[in-house]
């Protein structure tokens, strides 16, 4: 019996916008997945050694959309996504926009009602990972906005990150998760930051603390978990470590930072959050209670 030819699908030609360390690695990503990748970036000489690896050099950013189906736009901003995309509207029509630039939800629903008017098939993407780990199996990039993106490139954005879960037709939620993430990325390097300051104001060496701040950070699965819960169903916990002795804990820590006269801005604002939950009632309650004092 004659068996019919195996049919392998050629990898999607894809188009990147924007040639930073991010965009670099992703274009990096996509050759050594086979896709024929064409670059613009708005410096052209950061796309030189991409050239030599194979990609393809767009002249101007609409002269790259015109050569894939699939476009990614990653720059600095969002002033740099609607300085790069807005005179080029009417050519992605029609086309696939993956948008993972770091923005705010807000500004990715704005984009997304452009490029509605366009008929261009939007998705948002925030990558939760340093350039390093794009591509690899564990990197991740969530996904919101037009499924039918997501569903048609699936397999070319698995080239970009091994995880790449879609959660839904809003364009503004990738971006909810990431801003959410990164803030508690940004108060943890501050706290962290606060912690090696107090210690070496006290003469302990910033190696000698790494140990015991990881006992700290161990707990951090299981306090996102049970936070999540008292949050979610605005129930707090009366178990233990309650507001009243946080309090307690945090004057300690700003009299100990005066005393060497290091910055108490860090647990200072903390404290501040606390004080203002008790003040509202939550004194008996454990720390996912300090949220009613967050909500505008
Ligand atoms: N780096 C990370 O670890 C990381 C991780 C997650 C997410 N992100 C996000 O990924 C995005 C890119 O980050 P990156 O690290 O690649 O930044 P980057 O290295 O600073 O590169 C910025 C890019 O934006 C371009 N750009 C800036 N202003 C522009 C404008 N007005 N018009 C056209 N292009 C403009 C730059 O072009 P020129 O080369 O011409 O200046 C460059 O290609 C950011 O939104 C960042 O928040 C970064």
């Amino acid at each position: 019996m004659e068996r019919a030819p195996a049919t392998t699908a050629q990898p999607t030609p894809v188009s990147v916008l924007g040639l930073g360390a991010m965009g670099r690695q992703l274009a990096r990503c996509l050759l050594a997945a086979g896709h024929p990748t064409t670059v613009w970036n708005r410096t052209p000489a950061k796309a030189d050694a991409l050239v030599a690896r194979g990609a393809l050099r767009a002249r101007t950013a609409a002269d790259a959309v015109a050569a894939s189906p699939l476009v990614i736009v990653c720059v600095l901003d969002h002033e740099a996504v609607r300085r790069v995309l807005e005179p080029i509207g009417p050519t992605l029509t029609g086309k696939a926009l993956v948008n993972l630039t770091s923005d705010t939800p807000g500004n990715n629903r704005g984009l997304a009602a452009w490029a509605a008017e366009h008929d261009i098939a939007y998705l948002s993407g925030a990558m939760l990972m340093p350039p390093t780990q794009l591509g690899s199996p564990e990197g991740t990039i969530l996904y919101s906005g037009a499924h039918r993106a997501h569903t048609a490139h699936a397999a070319t954005l698995k080239a970009l990150a091994g995880r790449a879960p879609y959660l839904g037709p809003d364009a503004g939620t990738a971006t909810a998760h990431e801003v959410a993430v990164l803030s508690l990325y940004y108060a943890g390097l501050a706290g962290m930051v606060h912690a090696f300051a107090l210690a070496g104001g006290e003469g302990v060496p910033p190696q000698d603390l790494v140990p015991h701040l990881g006992a700290i950070l161990a707990q951090f699965p299981s306090v996102a978990a049970s936070m999540a819960e008292d949050i979610g169903t605005g129930r707090y916990s009366k178990d233990a470590d309650v507001l009243a002795i946080h309090t307690s804990g945090l004057g300690h820590i700003v009299k100990a930072s005066q005393d060497r006269g290091i910055s108490t801005d860090v647990p200072a604002t903390v404290k501040g959050l606390v004080d203002r939950a008790i003040a509202a009632g939550y004194g008996d309650c454990e720390f996912a209670s300090v949220v009613e004092g967050m909500r505008g």
